[in-house]
């Protein structure tokens, strides 16, 4: 099963976005500090989940396409952006982060929380980046997040979430080395005041940043730099202490 696919999906849009709003500004700084056209600038959202940083790019002005591989999130991000859907600012797409193309190029990509971690390994990693490449302009900029292995290893843990319309409960399991398992079992509230319960498994996995930037250099992209959590537009040296690491790089000339 596609993870993200039940009804956890409401529960997604609910109480796990708030990264994706927090994130977008610095994001849109970034993309600001080196948009130099006039034109609108283009975003691809990669792995959009429920839309949030893709809405705030909207009300922003830019256009937006996004993409997910699971219908249950893309049905929120379709009804949070539904005014920018229906002005043709925006579009969603059902798609595989490693395996797509899009019709028109963009200006930006970005890939926030974690969702790069989803794809299952290394060679899959590599394909999303080919396809990235091949949807953004010359000199367009993408930006993604991986995580660490101490953001890993808050996987190693077992929550339990209860609000008056649903129920969660996470555990998770990490080995330490590159995968991490989640799974989400929930509980949400309907109509008729009766429950639905729903089960998924997530996977995670560790990619090591620096052989990801020198796959990055090897394969046509430039600049390629870490960059500070709180502030995109600054390079960091090294891979900075914390749960995520953030790469962002330029798209070189080449076709
Ligand atoms: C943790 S969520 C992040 C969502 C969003 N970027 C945000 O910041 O809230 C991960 C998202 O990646 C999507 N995803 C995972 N693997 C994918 C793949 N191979 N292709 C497309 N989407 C994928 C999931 O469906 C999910 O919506």
């Amino acid at each position: 099963m596609i993870p993200y696919s039940t009804r956890f999906a409401e529960i997604y849009d609910e109480d796990w976005s708030g990264f994706a709003s927090r994130k977008a500004p610095k994001v849109l700084d970034l993309f600001r500090n080196h948009h130099r056209s006039s034109d609108k600038a283009v975003v691809l959202d990669l792995c959009c989940g429920t839309g949030q940083m893709a809405e705030h790019f909207l009300e922003q002005g830019f256009l937006v396409t996004g993409i997910d591989q699971s219908q249950a999130m893309l049905d929120r991000a379709l009804a949070r952006c539904s005014p920018y859907v229906e002005s043709g600012s925006a579009n969603f797409l059902k798609a595989n982060a490693c395996d797509f193309s899009l019709d028109t190029s963009v200006d930006f990509c970005v890939s926030a929380y974690d969702a790069l971690n989803h794809l299952p390994d290394q060679e899959s990693l590599w394909r999303c980046f080919d396809a990235v490449f091949r949807a953004l302009k010359p000199h367009g900029l993408f930006v993604f997040d991986l995580k660490t292995k101490q953001g890993m290893r808050g996987w190693n843990s077992i929550s339990i979430t209860e609000k008056p319309q649903w129920t969660l409960i996470t555990r998770g399991t990490y080995d330490d080395r590159d995968t991490a398992h989640r799974r989400v079992t929930g509980f949400v509230r309907d109509d008729d005041g009766r429950f639905t319960r729903f089960e998924e498994t997530m996977t995670e996995r560790w990619f090591d940043p620096e052989s990801v930037c020198q796959r990055l250099e090897g394969t046509g992209w430039r600049e390629v730099r870490y960059a500070l959590s709180a502030d995109l537009t600054r390079p960091a040296t090294g891979v900075p202490d914390g749960s995520r690491v953030y790469i962002v790089a330029e798209r070189g000339a080449r076709s």
